[in-house]
């Protein structure tokens, strides 16, 4: 594959993305957003997917420092891109349950950082998953993460979740993997980690800024990157089965992953196991979302792993954004080409079962109703572009507690989303399951940490609070929107 220039692909990924087109449109919106130094060549496109650095806990106990950067390998290329020790994605920190995971952060950054270990279910206290903390420019903030013994097994990841400089940060290219294992739990012949990111560089490898507009629609990257890499190659045998772990750490674009000519196993979806693995042949992953898939190809050839293009609603109608509105496309790309050699061979089977949890099934004691807003001019405050984007008509105030939760209990909560455009939710700590939702999804009874709330729409979600009491903070997780005030506190009280 032949290093393309990123400006063609610009210009086809423009027309679908509308964010940037249509701003033209708008009094200039969005000129920020454009690459001033013209626009970034990709270094290198095809070369060998190489993985992150893994660490290792040894003997249930794992110590790493993080200096958050600017500095990072990105597409071939040495950019301005903000790394982890250099490198985004950061290293790959690898933990069993019962382990201690312990995190010295440095900022190196000009603004206010802190990490949190998204969907690890942990204590959010102290120095633990807490994301109230701040870590100042220049300095550092020793974090441990008590990884509790029965910690089901999984494909996490870790971000910087300081309210205000998330999106900005993980768009420069903050993220890692997080990965709780128990030993070789699938007969595979490959384990990888492919953390799926983007970004916009510009000539000079500068991170371009976000505009109003890029904010308000929740900005998406022109480059999308795996493991840091440009359309990078996969290469195995017939006959292998192979675990992906793909994460999806953009900070607001929709994957809607697909492997043409292979079929997709799905075994795990953000860091919980199905019951058994799933076929499929398209596989949505809001922000935030993980999932494990098994590969098995049988007959040599190329295979390439795309997103399809998804729609994520659009603004037109209302109030004040005029008539013809922003359209939220995630476009259509491809992420990676899986190359497959040898002569025809038989994959091992898939596995019958897989370790899932245990399904909750205490009686619901408490009822919930939370509503996600977006409007021009309405309370809440004044986001990007004049656009107050609310949860209860409220925007995120650390102090105050939104949600009080009685520790012990099972809870359900209906999430209603007023605005016409998806959004993520997102609850730290604390996985629930899907039990309905306005668009007639079946229940999968599966785990997770993040759900699209359909544009207009409304998700309903089984929640047991009955491990690591303590206060925390539910979101969108388009980074944009996070960090715009879509965010409140839970405080689980024992
Ligand atoms: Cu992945 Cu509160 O975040
Ligand atoms: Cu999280
Ligand atoms: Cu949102």
């Amino acid at each position: 594959m032949s290093p393309a220039p990123i400006s063609r692909r610009r210009a086809l990924g423009l027309a679908g993305l509308g964010v940037a087109s249509i701003a033209a449109g708008t009094a200039g919106w969005l000129a920020t957003a454009q690459n001033p130094g013209g626009p970034f060549h990709a270094g290198a496109s095809g070369e060998a997917l190489r993985e992150p650095q893994i660490l290792d806990a040894r003997a249930g106990r794992l110590a790493v420092a993080l200096t958050a950067a600017a500095g990072a390998r990105l597409a071939g290329r040495d950019t301005s891109a903000l790394g982890y020790n250099g490198t985004s994605p950061g290293p790959t920190l690898r933990v069993r349950p019962g382990d201690d995971l312990a995190v010295r952060v440095t900022n190196r950054l000009d603004q206010p950082t802190n990490l949190h270990t998204h969907d690890l279910q942990i204590s959010p206290l102290g120095n633990s998953d807490n994301p109230f903390l701040r870590i100042d420019p220049g300095a550092s903030f020793d974090y441990l993460f008590r990884i509790p013994p029965d910690h089901p097994a999984g494909t996490h990841w870790y971000h910087p979740h300081h309210h205000g400089t998330v999106a900005d940060q993980v768009f420069g290219g903050l993220a890692g993997a997080l990965l709780v294992d128990r030993g070789p739990e699938l007969p595979v012949t490959a384990d990888r980690v492919l953390v799926v990111t983007d970004t916009t560089l510009d000539a000079d490898g500068r991170i371009a800024a976000a505009g109003p507009m890029d904010r308000m629609m929740g900005r998406q990257g022109e480059l999308v990157l795996v493991n840091g890499q440009h359309q990078p190659t996969i290469a195995a045998s017939t006959g292998s089965m192979e675990r992906w772990r793909i994460i999806n750490g953009c900070t607001s674009r929709v994957l809607a992953l697909r492997l043409p000519g292979q079929p997709l196993a799905q075994v795990a979806l953000d860091g919980a196991f199905l019951p058994a693995p799933a076929s499929t042949d398209r596989l949505v992953l809001a922000p935030g979302n993980r999932t494990d898939l098994l590969i098995r190809p049988d007959t040599a050839g190329r295979f390439q792993l795309t997103t399809d293009g998804y729609d994520r609603g659009s603004t037109a109608g209302m109030t004040g954004m005029g008539r013809r509105g922003q359209t939220a496309t995630s476009p259509a790309s491809t992420l990676a080409t899986l190359t497959v050699d040898g002569p025809p061979r038989q994959p091992p089977p898939l596995p019958a079962s897989l370790p899932a949890p245990t399904p909750n099934t205490a009686p619901i004691t408490t009822r919930r109703r939370i509503t996600f807003a977006m409007g021009m001019g309405t309370g809440g405050g004044m986001g990007p572009g004049g656009m107050g984007f609310t949860i209860d008509g409220r925007t995120f105030d650390p102090r105050r507690d939104d949600q009080t939760v009685q520790f012990g209990r099972t809870e359900e909560w209906t999430i209603t989303n007023l605005s016409p455009l998806a959004h993520p939710f997102h609850l730290h700590v604390w996985p629930f399951t899907v039990v309905a939702d306005s668009i007639g999804t079946p229940p999968t009874g599966t785990h997770q940490g993040v759900v699209l709330v359909p544009a207009q729409g409304w998700v309903r979600l089984r929640i047991p609070f009955t491990a690591n009491p303590g206060r925390s903070v539910y979101h969108c997780h388009i980074l944009d929107h996070e960090d715009a005030g879509m965010m409140s506190t839970i405080n689980v009280r024992a």
